[in-house]
């Protein structure tokens, strides 16, 4: 929650009167304030209503003086309140309750990142090489894989509706691939509309299984191969009627991000359909997305040699690749997701 600054302070730092990157350094002390108050359960406890300083204090197991210094940063960071009945939730604070629920997930597994994986940026920055590698860490972080592959999940749900809208299958189409499909629930969601589609996901290892719970789940097992694999590698089985590439090439350098399209074309049978999914570099409209965009993109250099690619150059490489010129669906659910959807030609 930005500083709530009064006008008079805000100017002098506006003006150059004095150093606002004060106002940043006390935002992430905010920031490591709020998620150590979300792992130790503060926002869960206030969730049932507001509580004095002790009992809050008993109720987490904590050292009450320890907690109070924690509670007040976080009132001037304006996620919690001191009312008459003690300290209490915010309209921003009630976003948060636990480090595994909506937002406080995502909120978690940004700190883990960050905090973890963008030390040594400015070497990025000076050699043009990452300095992470974010699977083989992920590998290593069996919690912060769980809540990344939540977070991936909850975007597929609020968006896949609209996907299978504005993407649509030609035909009866019967066979699907799913590069980079994890959790495979936009691989569902056309099997659902599809009763003669079946699919193959294929994924690192470590990121199948909340897939394979997923289609289980639904009794579709039948209808699923999950392909552990390096889609950079693996062999791809061809004369597919789609391909879904859906949030991966941003994870890879411009080179290999176009082979990439290359060989997800190259699986389709002529007339297939490649569906694309991307994030924009630049959406418009928000302050907000856009300051996340650009900060994902550096995210993305620095821990996967990756970064944002303009649809544009991809809808490049997918005509370069064999495919009709793509049409582009940017989404209404999102500010920041695009489709482009193109058939291979021949
Ligand atoms: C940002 S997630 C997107 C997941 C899903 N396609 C979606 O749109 O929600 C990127 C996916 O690519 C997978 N991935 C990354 N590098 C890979 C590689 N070298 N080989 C196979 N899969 C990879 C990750 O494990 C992850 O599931």
């Amino acid at each position: 929650m930005p500083l709530d600054l009064p006008p008079d302070e805000a100017a002098t730092l506006r003006r150059g009167d004095g150093p606002a990157v004060q106002i940043d350094l006390i935002q992430t002390m905010i920031f490591h304030a709020a998620v150590a108050a979300l792992r130790l359960g503060v926002f869960g406890a206030l969730e049932r209503g507001p509580r004095e300083l002790g009992a809050l204090a008993g109720e987490l197991a904590v050292d009450e003086a320890n907690l109070r210094a924690l509670l007040r940063l976080l009132v001037t960071g304006g996620y919690l309140a001191e009312g008459p009945d003690g300290y209490e939730r915010t309209p921003a604070g009630a976003w948060l309750a636990g480090p595994d629920d909506g937002f406080g997930a995502v909120l978690d597994f940004w700190h883990s990142l960050i905090g973890e994986l963008w030390q040594g940026l400015e070497e990025t920055v000076r050699t043009g090489r990452p300095q992470r590698d974010f699977y083989a860490w992920l590998q290593e972080r069996p919690d912060v894989l769980t809540r990344f592959q939540g977070i991936q999940l909850r975007i597929a749900e609020w968006v896949e509706k609209e996907v299978l809208e504005l993407a649509a299958l030609p035909g009866e189409p019967a066979r699907l691939l799913d590069l980079g499909g994890g959790h495979a629930r936009y691989s569902l969601a056309y099997c659902r509309s599809h009763p003669g589609l079946s699919a193959t996901v294929l994924d690192l290892p470590e990121a199948l299984e909340p897939g394979r719970a997923a289609v289980e789940a639904e009794g579709l097992t039948g209808r699923f191969a999950f392909v552990p694999g390096d889609l950079r590698t693996a062999e791809l089985p061809g004369g597919q009627d789609v391909v879904l590439l859906f949030n991966v090439l941003h994870g890879f350098p411009a080179l290999t991000a176009r082979t990439l399209v290359g060989r997800a074309v190259g699986a389709l049978r002529p007339g297939g359909r490649l569906i694309l999914m991307e994030t924009l570099t630049d959406p418009v409209g928000s302050v907000l997305e856009e300051g996340f965009t650009r900060g994902f993109d550096l995210n993305l250099i620095h821990t996967q040699g990756g970064r944002l690619h303009p649809v544009e150059t991809i809808a490049g490489w997918m005509v370069e690749a064999g495919c009709s010129p793509p049409a582009r669906h940017d989404l209404t659910r999102s500010a920041t997701l695009s489709l482009l959807v193109a058939d291979r030609e021949g």
